[in-house]
């Protein structure tokens, strides 16, 4: 929902004519949302700080009652942009404390009964989230009361490890945490081993930032990615899909994921994601696509310098 609920955010567009305002985007979440069920996508993933995101998610569950979605939320991050276009500023500010937890709680647990992963938004070690307990005890609450799994997402050049701390939490002897949702592609591949633990563990990992955050595209702003760009763009045409077909696909078969997001911004976009469910790569064009990986402090450099808009 991050591109689907708020007028701004994160990619490498250089312009952009669409209708920002709140009734079109709405118009868009919905036919966004009705072609992803139509096509087999029930794992729904939102968050306080994408504006309209769970607001227009809750709707559309509500309208169409579907028994078989699985919802997923956050909390920690609150949307302060208020619709306003180029907005100065952070658009979410973050704050990990029993508080923020417990006035997003109020909000999302509207979410309920298809809510079913509740995540802690970008947990670090500065947050302080991983050592508060008075936060741990709440969320071990909701997860005995509501049945939800318990989730953390990760950023940043140390993913794996906060993954690797926040897998030795424990209450009651049984570990807190479910679900990990972790950015992993072409270009940041440092998470693989720890993720392929957290699998072995029998928990679930859902993969965001699939594409790079639109970086997988060629662009001649990223000149360093011209031999990823060939690379990508001649097993596109092997398999007559997208490059984010390509991209997507690698993860499906390299990293088997319990999901991935794709992180469509309209229905076209979403078509194109849903063609990596029709071919399968080859070991050696596996290999290949793993040579691609940049080192995580180059990567998480050049994130922090893509634009809002
Ligand atoms: N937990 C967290 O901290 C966190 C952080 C980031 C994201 N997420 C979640 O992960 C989801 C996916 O991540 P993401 O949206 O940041 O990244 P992404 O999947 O790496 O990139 C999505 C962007 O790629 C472009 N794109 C996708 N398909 C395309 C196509 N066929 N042709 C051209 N461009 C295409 C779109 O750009 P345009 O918009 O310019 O068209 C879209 O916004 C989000 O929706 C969100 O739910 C979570």
């Amino acid at each position: 929902m991050a591109a689907l609920g708020r007028p701004e955010y994160i990619n490498i567009r250089t312009s952009s004519k669409i209708d920002k305002s709140k009734q079109a985007f709405k118009q868009n979440a919905f036919l966004v949302l009705d072609e992803a069920y139509k096509h087999g996508i029930r794992y729904f993933d939102t968050a306080p700080s994408y504006g309209k995101g769970e607001t227009y998610l809750k709707e559309w569950q509500a309208v169409n009652n579907y028994k078989d979605t699985v919802l997923g939320t956050k909390w920690g991050y609150t949307y302060v942009a208020n619709w306003e276009l180029g907005f100065k500023g952070k658009h979410e500010i973050k704050a990990h404390t029993l508080n923020k937890l417990e006035e997003q709680w109020e909000v999302s647990k509207k979410m309920l009964p298809n809510l079913k992963y509740y995540q802690v938004h970008s947990a670090t070690f500065e947050s302080g989230i991983l050592e508060n307990t008075a936060v741990l005890k709440k969320l071990h609450s909701i997860k005995k009361t509501t049945g939800l799994k318990i989730g953390i997402t990760t950023s940043g050049k140390n993913q794996s490890e906060v993954i690797a701390e926040a897998l030795k939490i424990t209450l009651n002897n049984n570990l807190l945490f479910d679900s990990f949702q972790v950015t992993y592609n072409i270009f940041e591949q440092s998470a693989f081993s720890v993720l392929t633990k957290v699998l072995q563990k029998g928990k679930k990992v859902i993969i965001k930032e699939a594409l790079a955050n639109g970086r997988v595209f060629k662009n001649e702003k990223f000149e360093c990615y011209t031999k990823a760009y060939q690379i990508l763009e001649n097993l596109a045409k092997k398999y007559n899909v997208g490059i984010d077909a390509i991209a997507l696909r690698f993860i499906i078969d390299g990293l088997e994921p319990s999901y991935i997001l794709s992180g469509a911004s309209n229905k076209l976009e979403l078509t194109d994601n849903l063609k990596a469910l029709n071919f399968s790569l080859t070991e050696e064009e596996l290999s290949l696509l793993q040579t691609l990986k940049t080192l995580p402090e180059t990567y998480w450099a050049e994130r922090s310098t893509l634009n809002w808009n």
